[in-house]
C-alpha cells in the first residue's frame, strides 16, 4: 500500500463510520458536477465538522467566503440556530445560480443568503452596514486575497467567534517562504497576521485523504475586534 492508498483507506473507513446517505448533499453535489463547477468542495467530513462548529457556537450568524455551488454552505446552514442565517460571497454569477438552486431543493433557500460579487466589496459593504456580528467565519475563496478575508472576518467578529480558512497547506507549498506563487504568498501573508494579531488565537492542522495532502486553519476572536 503506497502512503496514499493508505490515506484514502482511512479516509474512506472514518466516512463509512460516520457519515450516513445523504440525499439532499449528494442531490447538490451532482448539480455542481452536472453544471461542470470544479471538484473544490470541502471533504464531506470537513463539512461535517463545519457543522458541529456551527453548532458549538450555537451559531445565529454565518458568513462564508467563496461558495461556489453550495456544498460548504448547506453543511454550516444545518449547524445553524434557529431563525439564524448563512450570508455567502460568490464572484461568479453562475456559480451563485446553482447554489440557489442547491438551497432550494435541500428546503434551505429561508436561511441562506448569496451575495454576488467581490467578496472584499460584500465585506466591506457588510461592515458599513453594521452587518453581524459573525458567529463562525469560513474563508475559502481565491487564497491571494485570504490575508485581507481574515482581516475583514476579525472586524466582522465578535469576541468568541471562529475563523475558519481552508486549503492552509497546499500539500507542503506554503513551506516555500521565498515564493512568489500568488496563492502561496497570500496564504503565507494570512499565518503572519494571525500570528501577529493580538485580538485572536490561532490553530492549524494538516488534512490528508481523497482531497489530497491540505489543511485548515482554526482561529478564535479571543479580544474585542
Ligand atoms: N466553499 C465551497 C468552495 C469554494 S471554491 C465549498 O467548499 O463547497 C472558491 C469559490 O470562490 C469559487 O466559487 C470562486 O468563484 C469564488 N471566488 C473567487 N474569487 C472570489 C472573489 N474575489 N470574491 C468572491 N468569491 C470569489
Ligand atoms: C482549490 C481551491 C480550494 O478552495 C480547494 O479547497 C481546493 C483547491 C483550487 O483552487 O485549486
Ligand atoms: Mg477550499
Amino acid at each position: 500500500m503506497t502512503q496514499d492508498d493508505k490515506w484514502n483507506a482511512i479516509d474512506d473507513f472514518i466516512v463509512e463510520t460516520f457519515l450516513e446517505e445523504d440525499p439532499a448533499l449528494e442531490v447538490a453535489q451532482a448539480a455542481c458536477d452536472a453544471a461542470g463547477l470544479p471538484k473544490i468542495q470541502v471533504a464531506p467530513l470537513q463539512g461535517k465538522l463545519l457543522m458541529m462548529l456551527a453548532r458549538a457556537l450555537q451559531a445565529r450568524s454565518i458568513l462564508e467566503v467563496g461558495t461556489l455551488g453550495g456544498y460548504s454552505t448547506i453543511w454550516l446552514a444545518r449547524g445553524l440556530a434557529e431563525g439564524g442565517r448563512v450570508t455567502t460571497l460568490e464572484l461568479d454569477p453562475r456559480h451563485a445560480e446553482i447554489a440557489e438552486r442547491n438551497f432550494e431543493n435541500a428546503g434551505l433557500a429561508d436561511c441562506v443568503t448569496v451575495r454576488v460579487g467581490s467578496a472584499l466589496e460584500s465585506m466591506a459593504a457588510l461592515h458599513s452596514e453594521s452587518f453581524g456580528p459573525f458567529d463562525l467565519v469560513f474563508i475559502d475563496a481565491d487564497k491571494p486575497s485570504t490575508p485581507d478575508y481574515f482581516d475583514w472576518a476579525v472586524k466582522l467578529a465578535r469576541v468568541g467567534s471562529l475563523i475558519v480558512v481552508d486549503n492552509v497547506v497546499r500539500e507542503g507549498a506554503i513551506l516555500a517562504a521565498q515564493s512568489d506563487n500568488k496563492h502561496i504568498k497570500g496564504l503565507r501573508a494570512f499565518y503572519a497576521r494571525a500570528a501577529a494579531d493580538p485580538r485572536v488565537t490561532a490553530t492549524a492542522f494538516q488534512t490528508v485523504g481523497h482531497k489530497g495532502h491540505d489543511g485548515l486553519a482554526i482561529v478564535q476572536v479571543t479580544q474585542a475586534p
